[in-house]
C-alpha cells in the first residue's frame, strides 16, 4: 500500500519537532450523546502497523467511552511549536478492548500495552476515573502485569478520511486539504490559509 502524503509529511514533521516531547500529543474531539463536543489530550502512540490509523489508549471506564460507542467521529488537532503547523485529522474511531473478536488488533492491543512504561500501565490500576475521589490507597495499587494488559485498557484507533494541514510558516501561509473517497484514494489540493 502507498502512503498518503499527509502521512508521509506528518512521520517527518515528528521528527523535525522530537526535542519536544510534546510533540506526541494532540487534542481529540469526540461529540457527547448530547451533541454538545468534548475535547481532551492524548499521546499519539504511532500508526497501527502499516495503516494510516493513529494509536491512542484509553481506559474503558472513562467518559469518551460511551460518546464513541455513541457516534465514532472525531477529530484531532496537533500543533508542532518548532515547526509552527498544524494538523487536523478528522475520521472514524474503533475501540479495541479486551472483547475484541479480531485477532491482528486483539494482538495490537496486547504488543501496545507491552510497549508501555510501568507508570503508564499502573495508571490502569487507578481508581476509576471521573468518579468522586477515591482515599490514596486506590492509587497505590500493586503493579500490574507487563505482559497481559487489564482488561479496561483499549487501544483507540483513528483512521482519518480528511487532513487539513496548515503551515504557519511562510508568507502568505501554507494549507493542504487531503481528502480520501469511497475507494480509498486521496487526493490532495492546495486551499488558501
Ligand atoms: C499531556 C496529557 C496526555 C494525556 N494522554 C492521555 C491518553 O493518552 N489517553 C487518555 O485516555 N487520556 C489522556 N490524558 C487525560 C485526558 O486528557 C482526559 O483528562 C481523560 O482521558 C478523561 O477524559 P474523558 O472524561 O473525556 O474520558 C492526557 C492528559 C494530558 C494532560
Amino acid at each position: 500500500m502507498t502512503l498518503p502524503n499527509w502521512r508521509q509529511i506528518l512521520i517527518g514533521v515528528l521528527h523535525r519537532n522530537r526535542k519536544q516531547p510534546y510533540s506526541r500529543y494532540f487534542q481529540l474531539a469526540t461529540v457527547r450523546t448530547d451533541g454538545y463536543p468534548a475535547n481532551r489530550t492524548v499521546v499519539f502512540r504511532g500508526f497501527l502497523n502499516n495503516t494510516n490509523q493513529l494509536k491512542i489508549i484509553v481506559d474503558s471506564r472513562s467518559e469518551k467511552i460511551n460518546q464513541i460507542q455513541h457516534q465514532p467521529f472525531a477529530e484531532a488537532c496537533w500543533y508542532f511549536t518548532e515547526t509552527r503547523e498544524q494538523f487536523r485529522l478528522a475520521g472514524k474511531l474503533t475501540l479495541v478492548g479486551a472483547d475484541c473478536d479480531d485477532a491482528e488488533l486483539e494482538k495490537a492491543r496486547v504488543s501496545t500495552w507491552q510497549e508501555l512504561s510501568d507508570n503508564a500501565r499502573i495508571q490502569f490500576a487507578w481508581a476509576h476515573p471521573g468518579e468522586k475521589r477515591a482515599n490514596p490507597e486506590a492509587f497505590a495499587p500493586s503493579q500490574p502485569d507487563a505482559v497481559t494488559p487489564l482488561a479496561n485498557f483499549c487501544l483507540l484507533l483513528l483512521d482519518p478520511v480528511k487532513v487539513d494541514h496548515l503551515e504557519l510558516r511562510g508568507e502568505p501561509q501554507n494549507r493542504y486539504l487531503y481528502t480520501r473517497d469511497e475507494q480509498e484514494n486521496w487526493t490532495c489540493i492546495e486551499i488558501n490559509p
